[in-house]
């Protein structure tokens, strides 16, 4: 859906997520069902890491935590995340290029060599993601540039087996919240377009 900013509504940097008018400029905007996905919204936000969500299963038990342990580095694999809009995902060549003398007898690392050698490519499931039909713009760079680690928004990866999710990424309220913290915009149409 196109968002286009609501008429009279002022754009600034001043607001403050916990003022009342916030509450009643969404409530208004956004009524009937709208308005009980905003107070889902800030219950998400309330509860924090702690959110209950599902870790999806994957192809290959690829283990994050070995892997920075062997000193690789996050844009090694995710060669987008401090420059690119997406973050992106590591070829199947740039894991078999590394396992041909790495481990290449692991009943894991077989199914690497395998896939890179029928040219398939390992099709991981996404853990984070704001759904293409939210018309959501997000971009790694600006907040890579920013100075906000991945730590911030993904939790501690590097010691994780399986990425698991740590929050909901696909929330307004969230996002809204850290951009007022930090002048950021908060216009509908930095991030609605
Ligand atoms: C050797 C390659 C490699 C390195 C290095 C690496 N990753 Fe990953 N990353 C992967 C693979 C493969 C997956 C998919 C499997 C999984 O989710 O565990 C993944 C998944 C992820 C995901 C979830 C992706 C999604 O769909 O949302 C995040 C977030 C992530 N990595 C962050 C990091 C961070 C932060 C670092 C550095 C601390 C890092 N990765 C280092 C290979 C790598
Ligand atoms: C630059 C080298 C390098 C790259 C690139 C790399 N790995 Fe590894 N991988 C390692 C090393 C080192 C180990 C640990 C070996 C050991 O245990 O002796 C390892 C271990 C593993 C293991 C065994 C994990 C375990 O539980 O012990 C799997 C599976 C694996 N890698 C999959 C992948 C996949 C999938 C990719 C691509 C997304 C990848 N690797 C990319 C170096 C690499
Ligand atoms: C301000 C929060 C934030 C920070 C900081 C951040 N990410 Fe993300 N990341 C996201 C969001 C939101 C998504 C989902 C994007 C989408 O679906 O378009 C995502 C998606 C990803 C994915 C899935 C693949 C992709 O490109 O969508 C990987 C991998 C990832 N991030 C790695 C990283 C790494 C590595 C860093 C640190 C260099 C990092 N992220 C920093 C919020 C963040
Ligand atoms: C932890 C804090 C934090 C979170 C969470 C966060 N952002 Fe940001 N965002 C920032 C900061 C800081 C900037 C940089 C502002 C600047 O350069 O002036 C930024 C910049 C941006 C920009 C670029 C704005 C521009 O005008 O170029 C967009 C778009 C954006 N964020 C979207 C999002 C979305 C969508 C989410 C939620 C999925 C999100 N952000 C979550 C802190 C955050
Ligand atoms: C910093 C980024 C950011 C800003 C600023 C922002 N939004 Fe959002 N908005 C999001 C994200 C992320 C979602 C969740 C997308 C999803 O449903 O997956 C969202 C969802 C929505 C939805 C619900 C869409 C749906 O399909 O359910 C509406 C409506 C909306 N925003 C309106 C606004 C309005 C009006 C403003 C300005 C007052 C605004 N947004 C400002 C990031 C932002």
């Amino acid at each position: 859906m196109a968002v286009t900013r609501p008429e009279g509504l002022p754009s600034g940097r001043s607001r403050s997520l916990g003022d009342g008018e916030d509450g009643g400029r969404f409530g208004c905007r956004c009524a009937g069902p709208l308005a009980g996905i905003w107070i889902l919204g800030l219950a998400l936000v309330a509860c924090g890491p702690t959110q209950n969500l599902p870790t999806p299963e994957q192809p290959i038990a690829y283990d994050h935590q070995v892997h920075i342990e062997a000193g690789l580095e996050c844009v090694r694999c995710h060669r987008g995340a401090e420059e690119g809009v997406h973050a992106g995902m590591p070829s199947v060549q740039a894991c078999a290029g590394c396992h041909r003398r790495e481990i290449p007898d692991h009943p894991e690392v077989q199914k690497v060599m395998l896939a890179n050698e029928n040219r398939e490519p390992i099709r991981w499931a996404k853990v984070n993601v704001i759904p293409d039909s939210a018309m959501v713009h997000f971009n790694h760079r600006a907040h890579a540039r920013a100075g906000i680690e991945c730590l911030t928004c993904h939790g501690d990866v590097a010691s994780m087996t399986v990425a698991e999710p740590v929050r909901n990424v696909a929330d307004m309220g969230w996002c809204v919240e850290c951009h007022r913290e930090n002048e950021a915009s908060d216009d509908c149409l930095a991030c609605h377009r």
